[in-house]
């Protein structure tokens, strides 16, 4: 009997960036295959769906370049939209990628103009962002970066990003926005080698910057995944460092262009210890997508797509859970040694010397010990396949 999965409820805290029900299905090969979705229209649909809020980038909500006038009566029907859905704003992110200006980059672009043009559009963002309730500013830098050795020096580069966060991290202070950063890593594309490629290179930089309280990294599964790194791992090294302050779940099918599919639709081991990661990592922020509906589809294929990926996440979600639950796992977690890890390596107040001074051991006699692994990753794929 097929298990009965939850249909998505707020408490669920699902949330999507608008610009994900909204694409229109242009990539580099080929134009919209959809129309321009209205705003509103998408915050109806996605609250019917069971969502609990959503993420948006400046230019997905007001067109670049809109008058004051405009964009202030953009502002007041957004907000009519989220007031009579109930949607909440959980994030907010600025678009420095799809307009010329940003073609070298935005945040390091070696012209200093685009660079401050940059940061005062993100200002304006953060202001808004804040006036909506969002908790979380997402940066992800898509045109940071370069396709050539000569063309920027990384080392200078990385001191134009700390700069950019350590003013961006003193406006939000002295504007008293309770606002955090979260830096969304990418190996490339669009440029050829992006600044901060992974969350490894990210949590790095975060540690030099003047407010490193202020940054954390918004991982995306599909971008771990590109650079052939195990996204899982990279989830609970962020939750380890306190720095998971957001998260973008989608599918990817192994090191290859940014497919950005709804969550569960690529890898799906990798999308079950993801959840894992995430439930024992105590992670609470929103479950937060960043998928590409499929080109091929028309709207009837976005808001399947949209449902699937909060279903899908449930589907695992009970899957995990019942793989933590299950008496056979733990005696196998325990035959694995798994708990033992836990046990710190040397004891109370036996420091180097009491080590030095401790028994030989028979390395021989270790090394004949099978680590019992097999057993215990059968019953995650059997729980996985529904067959436990
Ligand atoms: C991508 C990125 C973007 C960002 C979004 C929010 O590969 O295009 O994942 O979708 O997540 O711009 O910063
Ligand atoms: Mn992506
Ligand atoms: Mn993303």
């Amino acid at each position: 009997m097929a298990t009965q999965i939850p249909t998505p409820t707020p408490d669920d805290k699902f949330s999507f960036g608008l610009w994900t029900v909204g694409w229109q299905g242009v990539d580099p090969f080929g134009g919209a295959t959809r129309p321009q979705m209205d705003t509103v229209h998408a915050l109806e649909k996605l609250a019917e769906l069971g969502a609990y809020g959503v993420n948006f980038h400046d230019d997905d909500v007001i067109p670049f370049g809109s008058d004051d006038a405009t964009r202030d009566k953009i502002i007041a029907r957004f907000r009519q939209g989220l007031d009579d859905t109930g949607l909440v704003v959980t994030t907010a992110t600025t678009n420095l990628f799809s307009h010329p200006v940003f073609k070298a980059g935005a945040f390091t672009n070696n012209d200093r103009d685009v660079r401050r043009f940059a940061l005062r559009k993100v200002m304006r963002n953060i202001d808004l962002a804040a006036s909506l309730g969002a908790k979380v500013y997402v940066a992800w830098g898509g045109r940071e970066g370069a396709e050539y050795g000569a063309s920027q020096d990384t080392r200078v580069a990385l001191d134009r990003m700390k700069e950019a966060f350590d003013v961006l991290g003193d406006y939000v202070t002295d504007h008293g926005y309770d606002l955090r950063f979260a830096i969304e890593p990418k190996p490339n594309e669009p440029r050829g080698d992006i600044l901060l490629p992974t969350i490894g290179h990210a949590l790095a930089f975060i540690e030099r910057l003047e407010r490193p309280e202020l940054v954390g990294v918004n991982p995306e599964i599909g971008h771990e995944e590109m650079a052939g790194m195990n996204a899982a791992a990279g989830y609970a090294q962020a939750i380890w460092a306190g720095k998971l302050f957001h998260i973008d779940l989608n599918g990817q099918n192994g090191p290859k262009y940014d497919q950005d599919l709804r969550f569960g639709a690529g890898n799906v081991r990798g999308a079950f210890w993801v959840v894992d990661a995430l439930l024992e990592g105590g992670y609470d922020g929103p479950v937060h997508f960043d998928y590409k509906p499929a080109r091929t589809d028309d709207e009837d294929g976005v808001w399947v797509s949209a449902a699937a990926n909060m279903r899908n996440y449930l589907i695992l979600r009970e899957k995990v859970r019942a793989f933590r639950a299950d008496p056979e796992v733990q005696a196998a977690l325990d035959a694995a040694k798994v708990p033992e890890l836990s046990v710190p390596t040397v004891g109370d107040g036996e420091g180097w010397r009491g080590l030095l001074d401790a028994e030989p051991v028979d390395p021989d006699a270790l090394a004949a010990r099978g680590a019992a692994f097999e057993h215990l990753d059968q019953l995650a794929l059997e729980h996985l396949y529904g067959v436990r």
